[in-house]
């Protein structure tokens, strides 16, 4: 007999693209130590930790919440416990282009009815340097963070590393989805690197800073990407129901980071708070990410959007978008998501008789849409890696007149979509507000395609009246003006 034995939990490879391991699978309980027997065992609160390190939880829901799976928390052994930082001092210079309260009486706060479009947000200048807690822009959202209601959605630009910064928001969950240059992250419970492609979501509370080794290498002027921030809630699996286990995004490719520490004793740091979107920073001389061990579920993960097993209708008409979904964010109205992220990634698209281009549609749902690579055609306004569309809840929109004209009359036969292309949506159950100095930047209403429709069926009355007639029904008398 031979025999064998695994000499450890299963961690990811590195490659040159990306130096770091992950631990894989999602909303589980990990562990890791980055020095052997830092962790206890048996018991989260030792009287003495392990080399003399510091316990401290972080809970990111409240103690008592039902069920118990709805439990997120990590515990941390560290060289210093949080606290171990100066006073807090208001910081809103650091970034004032930061909205939390999308409520009406936020006078930063526009309404907008109509469909909105933005051309790809505009990177800094040479001249002018941001990292990425000052390269944050508020463009629309619903609820407040002081109701633990509620969204946002930003852009982030930014050509500068943070250096000894970090940032922790206290509002939100943040699911951020670079589109230009990798985003290297080091968070209290280790580093992720992050492509285009990729997404990452940092929970409430956890504190990290943001590297661009894109940018520091020349390779790109500057990093830009897309944020969605969640009050009070946090990003789940969709329910899978009859489709049963193995679709959409798979919990195994789902990559939490390692532990990992810095021993950075008499250097000047700074830890930037967002409060109600309001900044406020304090200082400490020593590194907060010295972090030697943890424990818990309330841990950073990323996706590769590209690994989306797409499900879709094969036969007859598509599916509604939402079995795009990657995440999902409970609303607090039972079975009704917040919202969704849905991934149009590569697929192939039915042959039989339907029409193919999304359908002409009004939801409760708004629309927001970026894409992350690759071209994403068809609606009035095309959408360019780095810009942004938005619908409003419940007004119409959908495809060209000429598409409508190409979609009715062409012949269907297998066809690759969205190939080498990864375009997103949030879709969003609630009405959203715009803050008005993104309004400023937006595209008009495309107008000219609006009015470009031709009613064909009144083209088609003698064939009408035919029918009508048939069924013993009045024929329409209707002479064109
Ligand atoms: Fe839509």
């Amino acid at each position: 007999m031979a025999s064998a034995m695994a000499r450890g939990g299963y961690v990811t490879t590195p490659s040159d693209a990306d130096p770091y391991i992950y631990q894989t699978g999602f909303g589980n309980r990990f562990a890791s130590e980055a020095v052997p027997g830092a962790l206890p065992l048996g018991q989260n609160a030792p009287q003495k930790c392990a080399f003399d390190l510091y316990s401290e939880q972080l809970n990111g829901s409240s103690f008592v919440v039902l069920p118990r799976s709805g439990i997120q928390h990590v515990w941390m052994y560290r060289m210093r416990p949080s606290v171990a930082h100066g006073p807090l001092v208001p910081a809103d210079d650091i970034n004032p282009a930061i909205q939390a309260s999308f409520l009406a009486t936020n006078p930063a706060m526009e309404l907008v009815p109509d469909q909105l479009a933005w051309d790809p947000f505009t990177l800094p200048s040479d001249g002018e340097k941001k990292d990425f807690v000052q390269g944050i822009r508020t463009v629309c959202g619903q609820g407040d963070p002081s109701l633990r209601q509620g969204l946002a959605v930003h852009m982030y630009t930014a050509n500068r590393s943070m250096d000894r910064r970090a940032f922790c928001n206290n509002d939100g969950d943040f699911l951020i989805m670079p589109q230009q240059g990798r985003l290297q992250i080091q968070t209290e419970l280790g580093w992720l690197m992050v492509r285009p492609g990729e997404i990452v979501v940092i929970q409430a509370g956890i504190r990290f800073r943001v590297l661009l080794p894109d940018v520091d290498s020349g390779k790109e002027k500057a990093a830009r990407g897309y944020i969605q921030e969640v009050f009070g809630a946090h990003y789940e699996l969709p329910e899978l129901g009859p489709m049963g286990s193995n679709g959409m995004a798979l919990p195994q490719d789902f990559e939490s980071p390692v532990a990992a520490f810095d021993i950075d004793e008499g250097s000047q740091w700074e830890v930037v708070y967002k409060l109600m979107g309001k900044l406020f920073s304090s200082e400490q001389d020593h590194s907060p990410f010295d972090v030697v061990a943890w424990r818990g579920n309330l841990v950073p993960y990323k996706y590769a959007t590209e690994k989306f097993i797409n499900v879709a209708n094969v036969e007859h008409d598509q599916a509604d978008p939402t079995v795009y979904s990657v995440l999902t964010v409970r609303s607090t109205v039972p079975g009704v998501p917040l919202t969704d992220l849905l991934v149009f990634t590569p697929k192939w698209i039915p042959t039989s008789n339907t029409f193919r281009p999304p359908y002409y549609h009004r939801n409760m749902s708004s629309e927001v849409m970026g894409l992350l690579y690759g071209t994403y055609g068809g609606s009035a306004h095309s959408l360019e890696p780095g810009g942004l569309s938005y619908e409003a809840s419940y007004m119409p929109h959908g495809e060209t007149y000429e598409t409508w004209v190409s979609a009715t009359t062409r012949e269907l036969k297998p066809e690759r979509v969205c190939e080498n292309t990864v375009a997103f949506m949030f879709h969003i159950t609630v009405p959203l507000l715009v803050t008005k100095a993104t309004v400023g930047e937006a595209q008009p209403a495309p107008e000219s395609q609006r009015a470009a429709y031709k009613p064909h069926f009144l083209e088609r009355l003698s064939d009408v009246n035919t029918a009508l007639t048939k069924a013993g029904a009045q024929s329409i008398a209707y002479e064109k003006k």
